[in-house]
């Protein structure tokens, strides 16, 4: 069977190249005789991979010298806890900026542990934009600002990052990290679940400033102690070693495809022709997002009605264009156009739109 386009929001699609490449050594491991799902995560095998995928998300982000990168388990959500219990103490509070229900989910976890702000919210518009810099109130001293860099379900992204004072800035980067290119050394600590832009589900990449690794409360769980991780190298427990394989591979692929600044280029020439065939329809098509909100990552939009939204994924499955059915929070359609999405997927979603609407508009 052929590929299909897959614009699912995550698990999403990943490089074709990738994939065949974990396959050819599925079974045999680099002459191992064994899978790497087979490999004992102390073996030099697995270190090895351990190091080069640290190494590859400095390299590609040009992350500075003071930070670390982990790769944990429990996904995003998990971090949404594990960033106020490291880094905010019983006499601190924490900002939050509520963009989204991920950016909002962040902020509830946060509150039932410790202190929390609300800076900014657009949840009165339904998430349909990013809040002006004007209108976030940043209060007296916070341990961090929060914010969600891009907004998957409503299809909103930061344009760039606010200043917030002498604050660092904390970042859920699930669904927009390794797109493009950005100052790093705003941020205190940046997560990122991988199954969207680095690979399967199972592992969260955590890039930290190392001074927030001093002085982390010991009375929480051991798991969730960033300083433990940072000690043992992210081999305190057993890692998920076959998804750190996979973001390994992702990155060199993404790497040798011109890093960043290229992903970035083809990031917005694919967000660019969705975009243009949504503002040129007439109004057939119109936009969840404000303009100048708009996401790279995930287009989203609504049709003159549900019965024609549901008409339009089902028919553009049946061409070999799937995941496209909206969240149910903000209805509609979205498709998700991550690293591994490539320009002919967009162009032709791009023609299937035209002739839907010819056909229903
Ligand atoms: C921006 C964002 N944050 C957090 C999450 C939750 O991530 P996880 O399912 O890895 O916990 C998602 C998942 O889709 C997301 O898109």
């Amino acid at each position: 069977m052929e590929r299909i386009f897959n614009f699912f929001a995550g698990p999403a699609t990943l490089p074709l190249e990738v994939l065949e490449e974990a396959q050819s050594e599925l079974t045999n491991y680099k002459g191992t005789g064994m899978s790497i799902m087979e490999i004992s995560h102390r073996a030099k095998e697995y270190e090895v991979i351990n190091t080069e995928a640290e190494a590859l998300v400095k390299d590609l982000l040009d992350v500075p010298e003071n930070y670390r990168v982990l790769f944990l388990q429990g996904g995003a959500s998990t971090q949404f806890a594990a960033v106020p219990m490291n880094l905010v103490s019983a006499d601190s509070h924490a900002d939050y900026i509520l963009t989204g229900s991920f950016a909002d989910k962040a902020y509830q976890e946060a509150s039932k542990l410790v202190k929390t702000n609300i800076a900014a919210s657009t949840k009165e518009e339904n998430y349909n934009r990013i809040p002006r810099n004007d209108e976030i109130k940043v209060s007296d001293n916070p341990a961090y600002v929060h914010l969600c860099t891009n907004n998957t379900i409503c299809g909103t992204q930061w344009q760039s990052f606010p200043d917030v004072g002498n604050v660092f800035l904390a970042a859920d980067m699930s669904s927009d990290i390794m797109s493009r290119r950005f100052d790093v050394s705003k941020f205190g600590v940046i997560y990122a679940g991988a199954q969207k832009n680095l690979g399967p589900a199972g592992v969260t990449v955590v890039i930290i400033r190392k001074d927030l690794l001093e002085g982390i409360p010991t009375n929480i769980p051991t798991m969730f102690r960033y300083d433990i991780h940072a000690k043992n190298d992210s081999l305190y427990n057993t890692p998920p070693c076959f998804s750190v394989y996979m973001v390994n591979l992702v990155l060199k692929w993404l790497k040798k495809n011109g890093g960043l600044a290229a992903a970035e280029k083809r990031n917005m020439e694919k967000a660019s022709i969705v975009y243009d065939a949504i503002d040129n329809s007439g109004g057939f098509y119109r936009g969840h997002a404000l303009k100048d909100s708009r996401s790279l990552m995930n287009v989203t939009w609504r049709l003159p009605n549900e019965e024609l939204e549901k008409t339009f994924a089902a028919e553009a499955a049946k061409q070999g264009m799937i995941g496209l059915k909206g969240h149910r929070s903000v209805g509609g359609l979205r498709a998700s156009v991550y690293n591994a999405m490539s320009l002919d997927g967009c162009r032709t979603l791009v023609d299937f739109m035209k002739v839907f609407q010819s056909k229903n508009g």
